[in-house]
């Protein structure tokens, strides 16, 4: 009883969101009959013979005017996974993703194709043989009208009208709002975005289309239909598993997202996992890391760095066949850390944390006359290698995902004139130059579909890319398997009599 209370109330859940759902279906025009009369299955449930379509669901058969496959699986066929069943994403892109797909209950289940696609409508058995949830009908339709659905489910949702008119391009961009981010950097990066949209558009903008970009906060929930593509910044990824709009940012943390396995995201840099673990690479090839005996991982306990010091010591593990030692730091342990006999000046360091408690630990260690060799991510940890204890200055190595060197004096011009026209902020300028670079990455994508975009074909430009090059970051390449752009991380090492950095070695890191 309670099983169909249940169902009820999730079929009217779904009922009344379809009816506030804009279609995003695309417009009917440019639909073939076959598909035109598909769409009227899927969205009235009325095929185009006599025999009228029925659904049948628990065993009660009801016509299929009344379970309409858009209730619940939206217009544009992403599914809605509000209530406790989620009726899945059953766009065409979706069902035939390479590596399939995974049931509730964990089952996995290969790649649909139109054959399996027509029986799971009839039978609700998936590719694998898995029986669906029951709050998927099962339905009775002729062949014609099977095949019809079908050919209309292949267009479904891939129109790739969202964001997109005649006239414009939206571009959501995303900022962080963390509340310790000052305003001033959400600033900068807005003025650079509307200066290159802007320059873009008054150059005729992309096959008569303009750039519309469109700000909006990491904090809040992610609208995928709002967008025709992303980029921006972010603490956290925004694009979970399902998610199916274009994007661009700089690298993946696989912590919180789908990592590099999200057909529709691409990144400009290395994960932050590979920037990590390149530097278990540098001190293989290092000839003065090369032979050091004791290797601890020390990590600030936030749940996020804890991962990552669990899966460095995973790979140096593989690398080396030896376990690191992995001590956890924090404000009061300081001084008993530095006291532990596996760290001492001839041993290594892998530091996975906050800058301040790093600096803190390296004057620790100074003062009790210690000075192990101290390797570290850029991008998710850090010291102060302009306020670090002398003893440290030779021996402290900091991966970054890009290094100065990258970036070109013609770029760097077309920085300036925008600078000059639109009077950009001053400060924050890597975040400036990043946006930039993603920026042009895009319109470059953009520009090679040509006029006839669609989100599809946009992710198809980006395989295309190779070696491309904006002049702001190492050249990105992209393929079918490759959704990392650079391969490249950067070590790099203090020199005092310059007082600057200076890059001691590139690793390259073959992300898939
Ligand atoms: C009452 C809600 C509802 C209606 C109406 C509905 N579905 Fe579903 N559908 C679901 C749910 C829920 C699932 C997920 C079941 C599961 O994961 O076990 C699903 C799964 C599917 C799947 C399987 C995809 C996968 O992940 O393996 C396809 C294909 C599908 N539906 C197509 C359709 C079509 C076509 C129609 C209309 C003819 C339709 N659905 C009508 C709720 C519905």
């Amino acid at each position: 009883m309670r099983n169909i209370l249940f169902l009820f109330l999730f079929i009217l859940s779904c009922t009344l969101i379809s009816s506030i759902t804009p279609d995003n279906s695309g417009s009917s025009e440019k639909l073939t009959p076959a598909e035109l009369a598909g769409k009227k299955i899927y969205t009235e449930g009325i095929g185009s013979s006599d025999v009228k379509i029925t659904a049948n669901m628990s065993g009660v058969k009801v016509p299929a005017t009344v379970m309409k496959c858009i209730n619940c699986h939206k217009a544009d066929g992403t599914g809605n996974p509000e209530g406790g069943i989620s009726p899945s994403n059953v766009t065409w892109a979706y069902l035939t993703r390479s590596y399939g797909g995974k049931r509730i209950s964990g089952e996995k289940y290969p790649a649909y194709t139109e054959q399996t696609l027509r029986k799971v409508i009839t039978t609700g058995i998936d590719p694998a043989g898995n029986k669906l949830h029951n709050a998927m009908p099962t339905y009775n339709m002729t062949r014609e009208d099977l095949n019809n659905l079908v050919a209309y489910m292949k267009v479904l949702g891939k129109a790739g009208d969202v964001g997109l008119t005649k006239s414009t391009i939206v571009i959501g961009i995303a900022l962080n709002s963390e509340q310790n981010q000052p305003n001033s950097k959400n600033e900068a990066i807005k003025k650079m975005v509307q200066a290159y949209c802007n320059t873009v558009n008054e150059n005729g903008g992309i096959y008569n289309r303009t750039l519309k970009p469109s700000f909006f906060s990491t904090s809040e929930q992610f609208e995928e239909k709002k967008y025709f593509m992303v980029t921006g910044f972010g603490e956290k990824e925004i694009l979970g598993e399902n998610n199916t709009t274009p994007s661009l940012f700089l690298c993946s943390n696989e912590l919180t997202g789908s990592g590099l396995n999200n057909r529709n995201a691409f990144y400009v840099y290395p994960s932050l996992t590979a920037q990590n673990q390149a530097l278990v690479d540098f001190s293989k090839e290092n000839e003065l890391l090369k032979k050091k005996g004791e290797v601890t991982i020390v990590y600030t306990n936030d749940n996020d760095r804890k991962a990552f010091a669990k899966t460095l010591s995973n790979y140096y593990l593989a690398k080396n066949n030896v376990l690191p030692t992995l001590l956890a730091l924090d404000s009061d342990n300081i001084q008993e850390l530095a006291l532990t006999k596996q760290i001492h000046s001839n041993s290594l360091v892998f530091y996975v944390g906050s800058t301040q408690l790093g600096n803190q630990f390296l004057k620790e260690l100074d003062n009790i006359g210690k000075t192990p060799y101290i390797l570290t991510s850029g991008s998710i940890s850090g010291v102060d290698l302009f306020n670090m204890p002398k003893a440290f200055q030779k021996k402290v190595f900091i991966s970054y995902p890009t290094w100065i060197t990258e970036r070109s004096s013609a770029s760097i011009r077309l920085y300036q004139s925008l600078n000059r026209e639109n009077k950009l902020l001053s400060n924050w300028k890597n975040s400036q130059l990043n946006i930039m670079s993603m920026l042009m990455t895009l319109e470059e994508c953009l520009k090679r579909v040509g006029s006839d975009l669609t989100q599809d074909k946009l992710i198809g430009s980006f395989e295309g890319l190779y070696e491309f090059s904006t002049g702001l970051a190492p050249p990105v390449t992209y393929n079918l398997n490759k959704r990392a752009g650079s391969s490249s991380v950067y070590i790099a090492s203090f020199d005092p009599i310059a007082n600057q950095l200076k890059l001691v070695s590139t690793i390259n890191c073959s992300e898939k």
